[in-house]
């Protein structure tokens, strides 16, 4: 017979990208193919983002939608994943005939178990909590790259999961479990092997990726769960040889210590970008939002990494209209935006999560002020953006080839140390292709992107 083979349709964050990841690893090693389309898929996993009321609802409509796709192929499979399967659970089954199988954040493990059952007939869901550190023991990963030429220079790896924040407005404490850090001994083995593999760049990921650890800091377990400050696992990660590049993602402000600061001046692989979510610029709302800092506290920090690394390059996430948001205080958020000088930002309007202690609030923004906020905001961000862009313009920098340009023609595209996407010419230079990592200067400026012009090559 032959072999199946599956597809994975992915929505929401980075964590939610490495999950798929897992599962497809984990697949492999139960015997699928990977499909080259859905078209061509036994198996479809949709993993899922509940972020915000539209992520959600794209579930519901691809599911709709798949009715047809399983009725043109009988046998066919869909398997649910990601936060929404993890909250709404085996109601999904209920709900939706057309659905074989739900796994829950926790339970990437289970798939090819609950595959098998699918593939008998069993429908069934498995969403239960897993607080065991057990849960990162995977296969090790993927080290071919998708394109198939070559091996893989970047890569996630997980160094906690889950968040104890509770931030009022996100439903990720309810979808994502308590935090739990992995043991340092596993992150680094893990790193190491993916380095030997041929990978030069990894990020490592965490719902707060710096409270890494910190539980077990504060209540004397470090030693027993093998976990560290998170400036230390910088450090000896930074120190494995033939790694490049070491990015971290996300960051909550409350845990920036002076170490991790510090750490941006010392660390020769840390790259000088910092994802860094502020959320809003008024102090009444972070209070409100349940941030736990000031936006004088934020500032704080951004002067203390520019300190340490004059070129480090800010990003951050945004909310607008979250409850009770006057026009003063959305000023606040556009003057801190100026302020912080982010280089770029990602700006959502707010959305109530059910069960979020946000979303019993009253006090709504409504939708026409909301949007009208979103676009001021994006507008002044999109101006700092490219004058940021243009203040680069005839400086150099080292690019890591990802791939086509998303401007078509023949243009290769990849990232720059401060994460920025650089386009290049491939006739600038003689062994410009996917994985290389290209000294270059950058000739142009646009609003999502530079262009540059390779100096030389390297492998
Ligand atoms: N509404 C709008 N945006 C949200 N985010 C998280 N929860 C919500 C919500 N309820 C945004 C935050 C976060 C990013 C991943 O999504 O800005 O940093």
């Amino acid at each position: 017979m032959d072999r199946k083979r599956f597809a994975i349709r992915t929505y929401g964050c980075q964590m939610n990208v490495h999950d798929s990841e897992k599962v497809s690893s984990l697949l492999e090693q139960a015997g699928l193919d990977p499909a080259a389309s859905e078209a061509e898929a036994d198996l479809l996993v949709i993993n899922t983002c509940s972020i915000r009321d539209k992520a959600e609802h794209q579930l519901y409509s691809d599911l709709g939608k798949l009715r047809e796709w399983k009725a043109e192929r009988p046998g066919r499979i869909v398997g649910v994943g990601g936060c929404v399967a993890q909250q709404v659970g085996d109601r999904l089954l209920g709900r939706f005939s057309q659905l074989d199988f739900v796994y829950g954040t926790h339970n990437l493990r289970r798939v090819p178990a609950l595959l098998e059952g699918a593939f008998e007939g069993r429908r069934a869901a498995w969403v239960g909590e897993d607080p065991s550190p057990s849960r990162f023991d995977l296969p090790m990963q993927r080290t071919r790259s998708t394109e198939g030429q070559g091996p893989r220079r970047k890569a996630f790896v997980t160094v906690m999961e889950g968040c104890d924040m509770y931030c009022s407005f996100c439903i990720v404490p309810s979808t994502r479990g308590r935090e739990i850090s992995r043991a340092a001994t596993e992150i680094e083995a893990e790193v190491r092997a993916l380095v030997e593999a041929g990978v030069v760049e990894i990020t490592l990921l965490g719902q707060t990726v710096n409270a890494y650890g910190r539980h077990d800091v504060r209540r004397g377990h470090a030693a027993a769960a093998g976990t560290m400050p998170f400036a230390e696992l910088l450090a000896r990660l930074d120190a494995i040889p033939g790694l490049e590049r070491i990015r971290y993602t996300s960051p909550h402000p409350l845990f920036y210590d002076e170490a991790l600061i510090r750490a941006h001046g010392e660390l020769e692989h840390l790259c000088p970008h910092v994802h860094l979510p502020v959320q809003s610029g008024s102090n009444r709302i972070l209070e409100s939002m349940r941030r736990r800092y000031t936006r004088e506290r934020y500032l704080e920090i951004v002067e203390g990494l520019r300190r340490a690394r004059p070129d480090v390059a800010i990003t951050s996430d945004l909310i607008v209209g979250f409850p009770g948001e006057t026009e003063a205080d959305f000023g606040d958020t556009l003057a801190l935006v100026q302020e912080a000088a982010l280089v770029d930002s990602f700006s959502f309007k707010y959305s109530p999560r059910p069960g979020t202690r946000a979303a019993e609030m009253g006090d709504e923004v409504s939708p026409e002020v909301a949007q009208e906020r979103l676009t001021r905001l994006q507008r002044l961000q999109g101006g700092q953006t490219l004058r940021y862009h243009q203040s680069r313009v005839g400086g150099r920098t080292l690019v890591l080839i990802d791939g086509a340009s998303r401007r078509g023609g023949d243009q290769l595209s990849g990232r720059d140390l401060h994460n920025r996407v650089v386009n290049l010419d491939p006739e600038a230079g003689p062994d410009l292709r996917i994985g290389a990592r290209v000294p270059v200067r950058i000739v142009d400026a646009t609003p999502h992107s530079l262009l540059a012009e390779a100096l030389a090559s390297h492998p």
